[in-house]
């Protein structure tokens, strides 16, 4: 199982603190905002981690995180460069990948989870991780039958059909490079990891599973904010 790092983006919701730096760089306490999930691949046993950075401060995240020898792991690089949507990971991806499996996680996603068992249990096709939240429609929402199984994934609904989001740890095949290549640009002209979730959901190999743990999506100040505290809290009572 290889890993991805999304860190791409131009972090406007962020602005004027994402002009001179890249949002996943920003400080959650006491670190800089991309080492969180870092952190996730790492406790679940992943080595080789692709980072994929946007290209005005590439510099700043080598100079971060270097070869990944101090982590015990293999870091490689790669620029996207302009915001093609989280799916184009994949295609940027592609020759990191060879034919893996791959776990990608967004560099402003937080989790206080362990994800070993999920990640080493991943046998085939897509598995995402949910989390019920007070404000689904500022993500990837999925429906539920009465049977409790997730029929289809909507991106950012006006009118969220629950409260479960998806969030930003998505578990793939080595199919996802051709399935992505074969997705339609969204409107926004994007690539959406939406899309390629109902693509694994419509041939019956997405596995929806759920966050135990806390979790934060860092990409408004208010949420930011929330992560902050949270990780504050948690290192005062680890002291
Ligand atoms: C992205 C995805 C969305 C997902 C979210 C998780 O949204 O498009 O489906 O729920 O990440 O953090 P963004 O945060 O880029 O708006």
């Amino acid at each position: 199982m290889k890993g991805i790092i999304l860190a791409g983006g131009s972090g406007t919701r962020l602005r004027p603190l994402t002009t001179i730096t890249s949002k996943q760089l920003l400080p959650i306490y006491n670190k800089p905002m991309i080492l969180y999930p870092l952190q996730t691949l790492l406790t679940a046993g992943i080595r080789e981690v692709l980072i994929i950075v946007a290209p005005n401060n590439a510099g700043d995240f080598l100079k971060l995180l270097g070869s990944g020898k101090e982590y015990g792991c293999k870091f490689t690089y790669e620029i996207q460069d302009k915001p093609g949507g989280l799916a184009e990971a994949f295609i940027i991806g592609e020759s990191f990948l060879r034919h893996d499996d791959v776990s990608l996680i967004l560099g402003d996603n937080i989790y206080e989870d362990d994800f070993s068992e999920a990640i080493q249990s991943f046998q085939g096709g897509g598995r995402v991780f949910a989390k019920q939240v007070p404000d689904p429609e500022r993500f990837g929402v999925v429906e539920f039958d009465e049977q409790r199984r997730a029929v289809s994934i909507v991106e950012k609904p006006a009118e969220p059909k629950s409260d479960y989001a998806v969030t930003g740890l998505y578990i793939y095949d080595k199919t996802v490079v051709e399935k992505t290549k074969n997705l339609a640009p969204s409107e926004r002209g994007e690539l959406e990891i939406t899309d390629l979730n109902n693509v694994y959901l419509k041939e019956g190999s997405l596995d929806v599973a759920f966050v135990k743990g806390h979790w934060f999506d860092t990409g408004t100040f208010e949420s930011m904010y929330e992560a902050i505290t949270f990780v504050r809290g948690r290192e005062l009572a680890n002291q």
